[in-house]
């Protein structure tokens, strides 16, 4: 496998340079600490260290990357890079703007990813045409996760416009149940937010949402989403301040709760628990959006590391690219290879419905980034968004007030 075949030469390499191997070790700062984040994360670094690379782990929980970025600006200020960082979208652009990153050129030509790795993803991989990050996978955030269980005793079939998931929500209520799994952080509230955006249509998406033309973001649709937010918060519990992502996918597994609305990543959890897509839960496209995909991809941004680390930092972004362990990382993780040649094969029904549904929305242009995981604004923007969606959310704006509130948050923030 060309993979390997580059990694042997790296090595032979380093060795004929009298680099040796002291130093075979990667530093890696990232946010999978949820279980089935955790589980496909292993994957890597049992990958590594059959190539004789020892995993350093800098692990920062939160999911979204807010907290991870934080702590990654007061280990570059303190001129402490890490070898490599869990990164989405806008914020590769802006932390390849301050210059701190390393190049891969080397590696990604030797193995042309930029045949492989689809165009929207390269935008972010690469800064000023060089690459600068491997991309690990393909997520996207317009799902929804519905127990079967749940489905069955309300003898509803799965939502597919507004008022059928309405439906199905108030039937999960009659139940006694947690109509909707939800947890109590900015960037689950966004994710939400941004379901209930593309469900009014995927031009309003890229009008109010990737090009924030002001107009669009006081519309009345505007007024319809934040409407539509304020109804969905009646059917989450009083507890979900603080709760996290995988808390929330919990409650739906333990029967205490209906539905969650989530990345693709929660399917991680899901599998963990032993359950099987289409026996025990649904996943299906958020109603109203079928057709269209909101992505983001993780991907390992690079850092300028010594000489002496710098074939281990290599060896990690080849590993990363290798075509089997996308398939092994992306079956466990929820996610889709971030390369376009990789069979769906192994994959499970949500798996080969993700990779079919990317295909097509690539095709038809209805594949739009993703706001709160950082493929639609830059981190300025996306945080005073963030912001008003969630106080929103949490009762300190009115449905009245949230669509200038919005628009104001945007001019402000550039
Ligand atoms: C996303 C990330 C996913 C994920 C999630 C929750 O931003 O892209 O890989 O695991 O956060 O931690």
């Amino acid at each position: 496998m060309m993979a390997k075949r580059f990694m042997a030469g790296a090595a032979a390499t380093a060795l004929l340079a009298g680099a040796a191997t002291a130093q075979e070790e990667v530093e890696v700062l990232h946010w999978w600490t949820a279980g089935g984040e955790a589980a496909a994360l292993e994957v890597l670094k049992t990958n590594l260290e059959a190539e004789g690379v020892t995993w350093s782990d800098m692990p920062v929980a939160g999911g979204a990357g807010d907290a991870a970025m934080t702590t990654l600006r007061a280990r570059v200020t303190s001129g402490n890079a890490p070898t490599a960082v869990q990164m989405l979208g806008f914020d590769i652009t802006e932390w390849a703007n301050a210059g701190t990153v390393a190049n891969l050129d080397e590696v990604a030509e030797e193995e042309n990813w930029g045949d492989v790795v689809p165009a929207a993803l390269q935008e972010f991989s690469k800064a000023d045409g060089h690459w600068i990050a491997a991309p690990v996978n393909m997520h996207s955030t317009n799902w929804l996760w519905i127990s079967d269980e749940a489905l069955t005793e309300a003898g509803m079939e799965p939502p597919t416009d507004w008022d059928s998931f309405i439906a199905m929500l108030d039937a999960f209520q009659e139940q006694g149940i947690t109509p909707l799994a939800h947890g109590g952080q900015a960037w689950q509230d966004a994710t939400l937010w941004e379901n209930v955006v593309l469900s009014m249509g995927t031009d309003f998406y890229k009008s109010a949402v990737l090009e924030r033309n002001e107009d669009a973001l006081t519309s009345d649709e505007m007024h319809t989403v934040f409407e539509r937010m304020e109804q969905l918060r009646g059917y989450v519990d009083d507890n979900f301040s603080g709760r996290d992502w995988n808390l929330a996918s919990a409650m739906v597994i333990e029967g205490e709760a209906g539905v969650q609305q989530m990345g693709d990543w929660a399917k991680g959890e899901f599998l963990r628990a032993d359950m099987v897509p289409g026996e025990d839960f649904e996943c299906i496209r958020f109603p109203g959006t079928q057709g269209s995909v909101t992505f983001n991809t993780d991907q390992f941004v690079m850092f300028e590391v010594g000489e002496e680390r710098r074939d281990a930092q290599l060896k990690m972004a080849a590993a990363i690219m290798d075509p089997e362990f996308q398939i092994a990382f992306n079956t466990v993780k929820g996610s889709v290879p971030a390369r376009t040649d990789v069979s769906d094969e192994e994959f499970d029904a949500c798996g080969k419905k993700s990779m079919a549904d990317i295909a097509e929305a690539a095709e038809s242009d209805t594949l739009v980034g993703s706001l709160a995981h950082g493929h639609a604004a830059p981190p300025a923007v996306k945080n005073a968004m963030q912001d008003v969606i969630t106080q929103h959310f949490n009762g300190a704006l009115t449905t009245d007030e949230a669509p200038q509130a919005l628009a104001d948050a945007v001019k402000y923030a550039m």
